[in-house]
């Protein structure tokens, strides 16, 4: 074996169904940028699959795993450590492994934390509506809470037990704030109206099934509206168009993508990530299969 193959580290995102991911293009034009000696692989396993590919992956050269839908729940019993951050939150999405011992951390809050940044004034004091009740919703729950202090959190998911275990345990996590589930579309309606941000963290909408959107139907965006949609292939999904279309504020998950990557890049690598090179990579491939 030559040195350099030696010396060569993993990196990979572990989901299911993962046509969508851009997380192989940013982080392999990232190591080449620094001229790391990293490969980036996909890990797309059926969820029987979870535990066995965890034990593969501590026992392997994988230096870091980026962890998307469905696991970013379901993984946290099958590491050895979670940060307490990633803790509170309910969810890991990225897992570094420090000499076989598998640490989880959650990048998320920092990608939801830029994105909305410009917007804070908008969001204080005022009231969010989130659709999605999964690892990347507990993350969105959480940074909105903690660094934009709403007055209220609506949750609605189409699995609305999950959305009400989630409004309850977030209640007690950030008491000075109200969590409501939204038990139905009339509900999830209401909340809209009100809302001055509409969060989409569910895949509806995501390639190839783009015609989607999380929306109840006849749901009313108004041009007061803030609508983040995290997913971000393509670019401007379905529900960023009727957004778009309202008059409304959208935000691309492009942002999100960036953020949540550079902060699990650093983790991995103790590089500072190159931000330019990562956007620029991401924004290419996009373009080019949109137009594909
Ligand atoms: P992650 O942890 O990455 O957020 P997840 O836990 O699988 O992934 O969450 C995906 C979210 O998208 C969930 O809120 C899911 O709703 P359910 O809890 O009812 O499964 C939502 N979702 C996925 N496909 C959906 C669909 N076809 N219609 C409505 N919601 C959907």
């Amino acid at each position: 074996m030559t040195k350099s193959a030696e010396q060569r580290k993993l990196l990979g995102i572990l989901g299911h169904k993962l046509a969508h991911t851009l997380s192989p293009v940013m982080h392999t034009a990232s190591c080449n940028k620094l001229n790391l000696n990293y490969t980036y692989g996909v890990l797309d396993i059926s969820p029987e699959m979870l535990a066995g590919t965890v034990s593969a992956i501590r026992k392997t050269g994988f230096r870091g795993i980026n962890v998307t839908v469905p696991y970013k729940q379901s993984i946290m019993p099958l590491i050895d450590e979670v940060t307490e951050e990633a803790t509170i939150i309910g969810a890991v999405n990225t897992i570094v492994n420090d000499a076989g011992k598998l640490i989880g951390y959650n990048t998320d809050v920092f990608g939801v934390q830029i994105s909305l940044k410009p917007y804070a004034d908008r969001i204080q004091g005022n009231h969010v509506i989130v659709f999605g009740a999964g690892g990347a919703a507990r993350a969105v729950c959480y940074a909105v809470a903690k660094y934009f202090t709403p007055k209220q959190i609506t949750v609605a998911n189409r699995t609305s037990a999950k959305a009400e275990v989630l409004a309850n345990e977030f209640s007690k996590k950030f008491p000075s704030i109200t969590f409501f589930c939204a038990k139905n579309d009339q509900e999830a309606k209401r909340a809209i109206e009100s809302a001055s941000v509409i969060i989409n963290t569910t895949t509806l909408g995501m390639s190839p099934q783009t015609h989607l959107h999380p929306l109840p139907q006849n749901s009313e965006i108004h041009k007061e509206h803030i609508v983040f949609d995290i997913v971000y292939n393509p670019i401007e999904t379905t529900l960023l168009k009727l957004a778009r279309k309202a008059g409304a504020t959208a935000i691309t998950g492009i942002e999100m993508l960036i953020g949540q990557g550079a902060k699990a890049f650093e983790l991995f690598t103790q590089q500072p990530f190159p931000t330019e090179t990562a956007r620029d990579a991401v924004f290419k491939e996009l373009t080019q299969s949109t137009i594909s």
